[in-house]
């Protein structure tokens, strides 16, 4: 099966499974972040079955780069791990099995060119303040489903304000956006 089929594939598989994948529109304005960023390291919170992953592993893997992704469900991780073997990518992708709060502070500081957070909602302001030291000057976080669910991220608000750090918030599709912010 070819690397298309592969995502179609997973992309029923979640619609069927109600696994809260990113959107296709939502997946290609990242990987079109990705591309001007010239991103080589990325980090995503929230695996679930690897979907998001494949697709920006497909512009990452032609520029050999390396995305690791972090979950804290068993049945999620192993789902992925699954789906990685089934396309032979096992060597290559970084899995990480463990509440992303505690795993994120063991991962080296100023690595990550781009930070996809996607985890349980309401520790997204966590997230952030934990993967702030990880990512490069200049690197690009993106924080998914701040719109819909504004009320969920507590304090996120409140820490962006209180850290001076901008951003954007951008309606990418129909559904839901995104908050894109600039390490500086
Ligand atoms: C919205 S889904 C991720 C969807 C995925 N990015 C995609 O588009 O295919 C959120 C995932 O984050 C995981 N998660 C939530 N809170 C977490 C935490 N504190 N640590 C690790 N994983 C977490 C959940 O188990 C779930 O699989």
């Amino acid at each position: 099966m070819n690397r298309r089929e592969f995502i179609k594939k997973l992309r029923i598989y979640g619609i069927e499974n109600t696994v809260p994948n990113i959107s296709d529109v939502n997946a290609q304005f990242i990987i079109d972040l990705l591309k001007i960023s010239k991103t080589k390291k990325m980090l995503e919170i929230g695996t679930a079955n690897w979907f998001s992953s494949i697709n920006f592993w497909d512009y990452l893997e032609t520029v050999s780069g390396h995305i690791t992704t972090i979950d804290f469900s068993p049945k999620s991780h192993d789902e992925a791990n699954i789906n990685i073997s089934e396309v032979k990518l096992e060597n290559t992708i970084s899995t990480i099995l463990g509440n992303a709060l505690d795993e994120i502070p063991k991962l080296p500081n100023e690595e990550y060119d781009f930070v996809f957070i996607d985890g349980m909602m309401r520790r997204s302001k966590d997230f952030l303040e934990l993967c702030w030291p990880k990512t490069k000057k200049w690197g690009i976080i993106i924080i998914d489903d701040v719109i819909k669910f504004r009320h969920k991220m507590v304090g996120l608000w409140e820490y962006l304000e209180e850290q001076n750090i901008t951003y954007n918030t951008l309606p990418i599709d129909e559904d839901d956006g995104v908050m894109m912010i600039i390490k500086e």
